[in-house]
Order: C-alpha cells, then sequence, then structure tokens
C-alpha cells in the first residue's frame, strides 16, 4: 500500500498513457522520432546554450535522481524500467544516442512523448536549464 502511494502519480501517468494510446501516436520503433514530423528540421537544430562541463552534467544528475523524478521511469543506471507500452528509454542505447540531437531530447522534455508514460518536465517540475543539464547527464550513458 505504501509502495503505491508514494508512487500514485506513476501509476496515473501509466494509466493516462494506456487510455490515450487509441488517439495517439503509438511507436513501436524506438528509433523513430518522437517530435512530429512538420517541426523536426527545426527541433533538429536547437542547441543548448550551455557549455558540458562537468559541473554541468553534476547538476544534471542531481535533476535525474532529485527534482525531475527521471529516475522512477529510467532507473539509477539509464537502462529504464519496463512499462506497459513503451517502455522508458534504455539511455544506454548507443545507436539512440546517435540518432537523437539535443534539440530533439529538449522538445520530448518540454512535451512529453504523446501517446507514451513520458510526461512534460521543463516547465512543470524543471526549468530549461536543469533541462539541458540533465541531457548532458543523459549523454553519459551511452555504451555502459
Ligand atoms: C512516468 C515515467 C517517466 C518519467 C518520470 C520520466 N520519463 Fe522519460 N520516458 C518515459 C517513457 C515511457 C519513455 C518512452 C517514450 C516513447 O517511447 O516515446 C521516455 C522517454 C524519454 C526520452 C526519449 C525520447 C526519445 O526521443 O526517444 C527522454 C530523453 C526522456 N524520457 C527523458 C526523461 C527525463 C530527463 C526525465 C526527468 C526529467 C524523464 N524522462 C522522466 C517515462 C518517464
Amino acid at each position: 500500500m505504501f509502495f503505491i502511494k508514494k508512487n500514485a502519480w506513476v501509476w496515473i501517468a501509466i494509466f493516462l498513457s494506456v487510455c490515450s494510446q487509441s488517439t495517439l501516436a503509438f511507436h513501436k520503433d524506438v528509433y523513430e522520432p518522437r517530435v512530429p514530423k512538420a517541426i523536426i528540421e527545426h527541433e533538429q537544430q536547437v542547441k543548448s546554450p550551455y557549455p558540458v562541463t562537468p559541473e554541468r552534467i553534476e547538476a544534471g544528475r542531481k535533476i535525474y535522481v532529485g527534482a525531475g523524478l527521471c529516475v522512477t521511469c529510467h532507473s539509477r543506471d539509464g537502462t529504464g524500467v519496463s512499462l506497459p507500452g513503451h517502455s522508458a528509454r534504455d539511455f544506454t542505447d548507443a545507436k539512440w544516442q546517435k540518432l537523437r540531437t539535443d534539440g530533439e531530447l529538449m522538445w520530448v522534455l518540454k512535451n512529453g512523448s504523446p501517446g507514451t508514460g513520458m510526461p512534460i518536465r521543463v516547465g512543470t517540475d524543471i526549468n530549461e536549464e536543469d533541462g539541458w543539464n540533465v541531457i548532458q547527464y543523459i549523454r553519459t550513458f551511452e555504451g555502459k
């Protein structure tokens, strides 16, 4: 019971994701872009205004395990927990890491991944700078 209460919002997100899958995109292929086709060329070009530094990676790690709540679904080692429909992305997948630009990841942080359990994070629980820092941290999982 305690477990369910503590993670109630996760279950709500899963429930909403399962319900919305009939009306929104269902992506079987994890490599298929999550950004809508009409805007993807623009979003792929969006770059972080911040340089990659050890301090920012560490700030990103704190967001990942803290305020961003990422760790709940993406797990400490970045491989992601298994969820019904769409499992959380495996950040250690080098092919996926190479396919996605930082701009695409920021779009997902600002919009969620519609039709899945991936919630909007930037503008809700974390700000844009936190978002760029957490993206730097996600990049460190590649090939681990
Ligand atoms: C409630 C669970 C949940 C939480 C919390 C969550 N995610 Fe996700 N995330 C998912 C799921 C499920 C997917 C897979 C979505 C899909 O297949 O499109 C995903 C996918 C992603 C992707 C990959 C999108 C792509 O283009 O392939 C990124 C990046 C991401 N999450 C980052 C984060 C970050 C950073 C946080 C914390 C700030 C976070 N997520 C919090 C469930 C979650």
